[in-house]
Formats: structure tokens, sequence, C-alpha cells
């Protein structure tokens, strides 16, 4: 089996949680739902595993792809199965421990409820949770996972999602040379510097380090789209004032995970900071070329190398 790889095995110390330093308490209970080797390395094959789908396709992988943060670089709305379009982009995943909710208009407030979004998403993996159930009971190898797991060899939805949260929780970047810079182990160009005295004046009331968000909803003044006829966070609440509302994205990673916005309408960082700098945008202040770029440079200190590169996130089907 080629998850004996020893690259790929999971052992005790993978999953230790810590907090990193300077983070807030997470959000999400981990006493309630600790990663153990046999969960960890479940939720895992789960993620990577198109048996979640009804054309066994689609894995959550195809659209969270690890080189980008877990987002999805090619295209700016995310594609399902049979090719079918969504509405949204595909968002990065990483430190959702620390989200009070999820998607881009917070329709979802708990880890453990996540997948159960897209694995029922007609665009998306277009399945049933009872037929899900069914294909993985049916699966000698998962049976025993999920005994090993949950010492229970009747699967059941409240396993499965738990042993997806398991994964999902440990997704943690907090090494990026950003974080080497205030721990005092890495120092910052002067660009680099200059973009981050600009961030903190003009983005960090909404983007607020070390998450890079404010866990909150705002309109940053892009034009709706009137082809997706996307309400934002209305959708959820039915308050006219939260139109094309959509919450903080963190920046994280930023760099890796373009295209950017709910609806990947800009291709680059640069398109980013021209809506910024316009006058129709949420800052004040209006950006020259070289701020531009001093902020480009600052955003780029934010990608963790180790991170995209942790080999218990990658696919264990690979070698
Ligand atoms: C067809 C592409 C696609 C597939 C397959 C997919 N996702 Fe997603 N995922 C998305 C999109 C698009 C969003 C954002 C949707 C929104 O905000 O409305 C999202 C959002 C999320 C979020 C919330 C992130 C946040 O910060 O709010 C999590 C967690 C997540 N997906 C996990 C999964 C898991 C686990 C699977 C597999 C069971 C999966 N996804 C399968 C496209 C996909
Ligand atoms: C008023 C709050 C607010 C301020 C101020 C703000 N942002 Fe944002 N930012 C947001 C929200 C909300 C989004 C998501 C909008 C969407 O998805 O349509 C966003 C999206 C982004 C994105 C795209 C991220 C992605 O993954 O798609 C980047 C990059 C970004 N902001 C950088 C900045 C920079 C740089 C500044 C300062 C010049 C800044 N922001 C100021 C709230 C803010």
């Amino acid at each position: 089996m080629l998850e004996e790889n020893p690259y790929f095995k999971i052992t005790s110390k993978d999953v230790i949680f810590k907090n990193p330093k300077g983070f807030p308490k997470p959000i999400y209970d981990l006493t309630k739902n600790k990663p153990s080797v046999e969960g960890f390395t479940l939720g895992r094959k789960l993620f990577y595993d198109p048996i979640l789908s009804v054309d066994y396709f689609t894995s959550c992988a195809t659209c969270h792809q690890q080189f980008a943060a877990f987002a999805h670089i090619d295209h700016p709305l995310s594609h399902g199965i049979g090719g079918k379009i969504g509405i949204r982009n595909v968002p990065a995943l990483q430190n959702l421990i620390w989200k009070d909710a999820f998607m881009v208009d917070g329709g979802i407030n708990h880890l453990d409820l996540q997948p159960i979004s897209p694995i029922t998403s007609p665009t998306e993996m277009g399945e049933n949770l009872p037929n899900v159930l069914k294909k993985l009971q049916a699966d000698s190898t998962y049976r025993l996972m999920f005994y090993k797991a949950f010492k229970d060899s009747i699967i059941t939805t409240e396993m499965l999602m738990k042993s997806l949260s398991q994964f999902l929780s440990l997704m943690i970047s907090s090494n990026s040379r950003y974080d080497k810079f205030i721990a005092g182990a890495d120092t910052l160009s002067i660009i680099e510097q200059k973009g981050l005295n600009l961030f903190a004046s003009n983005c960090a009331s909404c983007h607020t380090p070390p998450l890079f968000t404010d866990n909150q909803y705002h309109n940053i003044g892009l034009k709706p789209d009137s082809n997706l006829n996307d309400k934002g966070r209305m959708a959820i609440t039915s308050f006219k004032e939260d139109y094309f509302k959509f919450k903080t994205p963190s920046l994280r990673n930023v760099e890796m995970t373009y295209p950017y916005m709910h609806d990947g309408r800009y291709r680059n960082l640069k398109e980013v900071m021209n809506h910024y700098a316009a006058s129709q945008s949420c800052t004040k202040m209006k950006f020259d070329e070289f701020e531009k770029v001093e902020l480009i440079a600052f955003l780029k200190t934010l990608t963790d190398m180790e991170y995209l590169h942790d080999r218990r996130f990658a696919d264990p089907n690979t070698y």
C-alpha cells in the first residue's frame, strides 16, 4: 500500500497541536476532537479521495491544492463534477480553527459542518451523505481505518466530519518570513518594511495580524457582477446593509492564492493594488506606483514555504 511510504507516515509528533506564538486561543475546541494519528491519517485520505464525489472524479484536493495554500489557481470560479462551474473562487485553507465562520459570506459556523456543503453541492461533488457512507462502509480499507480512529465499525456522518476536521484543524500557517521577522529571527528589506508600514496604517484594521483578518464582513467597493448576482453576507442575514459584504480573507500565503476576491476577478496582486488605489475603494489613501510595489513586497513576506511543503498535508498517493 502506498500509504506505507515512510515519507507520508503520520507519527504522534505530527499531530501535536502547538498554539503559534502571538496567536489567540483557537475558536474550534480541539479537546472535543483531538487529532490522533489514526484520525488525521484518515482525514487526509478522505481529503485526497474522489470517492466523496458522485463521479469518483472530484476530491477536496481537486479544488484545494497544497502548492496554492489549498486554494485553486487556474480559474476564477470553482470547477466541480462534470466541469460544472460554481459561483465563487476557491479560498485558501489555513488557520481554520481561528475562524468563527466559514465561506466568504460566513454561511457555515462550525468546521465539523463545512465539508457537508461541497460533498452535497450539485456544482461541487454532487453526492448525498447516505450514499457516501454506503460507499465508505463497502470499502474494507476505510472500514478498518474508521475502526482504528473511532473504535466503531459503523461509519457515521459524525465520524466522517470529525476525521476531516482533524486533518483541517492542523493546517496551520505561522512560519512565514514575516513571522520570523516578528520573532526577531529574520530581517525585512527596506522596501518590505516600507510596505509593512503602509499596510499597518491602511490595511491592518481589517487584515489584522497575526491572522490577517478581523473575522468581519466588509464591502470594499468592488462593482457587483450582475451575472453572478452574489449578495455576499446579505444572503445569510437578509439585512440590506450586508449587501456585497464579504468576510475579510487572511492574507497569509496570498502570493500563491491568485486569482483574488470572492469571484476571482483579479489575476494578480498588482490588479488588487490598483483597486485599493482607486477612488471607489474602502481605503482612504491613494497609493502611487512605488507604494503599490512596496505593499506587494510586504505581502510576499507572508508566504510560508514550510506550510506549502509540509509533507503532513501532501497527497499520500504520490511519490
Ligand atoms: C468544486 C470545488 C471544491 C471542492 C470539491 C471542495 N471545495 Fe471547499 N471550497 C470551495 C469553494 C468555492 C469555497 C468557498 C465557497 C464560498 O465561500 O461560498 C470552499 C470553501 C471551503 C472551506 C471554508 C474556508 C473558509 O476559510 O471559509 C473549507 C474548510 C473547505 N472548503 C473544505 C473542503 C473540504 C474538506 C472538501 C472535501 C470534502 C472541499 N472543500 C471540497 C471549493 C471546493
Ligand atoms: C474595510 C476592510 C478592508 C481594508 C481596509 C482592506 N481590505 Fe483587503 N479585503 C477586505 C475584504 C472584505 C476582502 C474580500 C473581498 C471579496 O472577496 O470580494 C479583501 C480582499 C483582499 C485581497 C484579496 C485576497 C484574496 O485571497 O482574494 C487582498 C490581496 C487584499 N484584500 C489586500 C489588502 C491591502 C493590501 C489593503 C490595504 C491597502 C487592504 N486589503 C485593505 C477587507 C479590507
